[in-house]
């Protein structure tokens, strides 16, 4: 593939804005105000008149998967039930469908959502991780990926065909056609949005190698649970049982780094098999039709985990 780096991340970024690749109702809610103390508020009265939205987080809200299981929840309850990190969440759910990926599209937001919620599961187990910042890591550390789908659709298509979507080869092939990964183009999607910071940081790092990582200092567990929670996304969706993901996270080259205790780690894992039918949002829907491409509501478990995880060498 000819190698054609002639922008940044930051010049992609400026093309999403032109292509109008983002739904509009994220449009809405990145550009909302974010002063300190009215930011419910301010959340509430943007989500005002967007139903399938207030639908996504009233499921995400009310999941025992967060908590307590609520079916009655007003729009209100469901946010201060997300937390500090509600704007992050909201955001993150608002965004599905950005890209309008095609088939890649829709099985990388599945991938996503199950990502969000291993790693949010895992982080509870984490004194001093924020769960809200893995959460909306997870939700969000493929779109850079959906946005070049978005951008290039065939010349991104073609580099998920050939290495799927979690290879060290799709990182190269990345780097060698535009400079940069998708992992640095959600990240900077993410700071642009002044979506959480440390969500940002954990997205960039989400293909790195453990010899990569050596050098970041500071705790290693968020990213060990980030990548672990990439890896055993699509096998949870495609119905691995608890076993067969524990197996996968022990073997995981960051399992060593996670410092979660077996048993904390057989508990989520049970706890996501038994919800796994509840992983998949039906996001909003951002242009008065079905533009995702997403059946409303339910989850199917996605049968094609061999295009996104490919047949070439994992990542780390
Ligand atoms: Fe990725
Ligand atoms: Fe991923």
């Amino acid at each position: 593939m000819s190698a054609q780096v002639l922008q940044g991340p930051g010049d992609y970024l400026e093309r999403v804005d032109r292509a109008d690749l983002l739904p509009r109702i994220a449009r809405r809610v990145i550009a909302a105000p974010r002063s300190a103390g009215s930011s419910l508020d301010q959340l509430e009265a943007v989500l005002s008149g967007e139903p399938r939205l207030i639908q996504c987080v009233l499921g995400v809200a009310g999941t025992p998967l967060i908590g307590v299981r609520s079916h009655n929840d007003t729009l209100r309850r469901a946010l201060w039930r997300l937390g500090s990190g509600a704007r992050g969440v909201v955001a993150a759910l608002a965004l599905r469908g950005a890209g309008r990926g095609g088939p890649w599209g829709e099985l990388l937001w599945r991938h996503s959502e199950a990502t969000g919620w291993i790693a949010r599961m895992l982080a509870r187990y984490m004194r001093g991780v924020g769960t809200d910042e893995l959460f909306v890591a997870g939700l969000l550390h493929e779109l850079g990926l959906l946005l070049l789908l978005g951008l290039e659709p065939g010349a991104t298509g073609a580099m998920l065909e050939a290495h799927g979507a979690e290879s060290s080869s799709l990182i190269r092939a990345e780097i060698e056609r535009w400079g940069f990964c998708h992992g640095r183009l959600s990240a900077e999607c993410l700071r642009a949005w002044h979506l959480p910071p440390r969500a940002a940081e954990l997205i960039e790092h989400h293909h790195c190698s453990v010899d990569q990582l050596r050098g970041l200092r500071g705790d290693l567990r968020p990213v060990a649970a980030l990548q672990i929670a990439d890896a055993l996304a699509t096998p949870l969706l495609s119905g691995a049982g608890v076993q067969e993901l524990h197996r996968r996270l022990v073997q995981h080259p960051m399992g060593i780094h996670l410092h979660v205790p077996r048993g904390a780690r057989i508990a989520v894992l049970g706890t996501l098999v038994e919800h796994r039918g509840e992983l998949i949002s039906p996001g909003p829907d951002p242009r008065g039709g079905d533009a995702s491409g997403l059946a409303p509501g339910g989850s199917k478990p996605c049968s094609s985990a061999d295009r996104i995880q490919g047949g070439a060498e994992p990542s780390s």
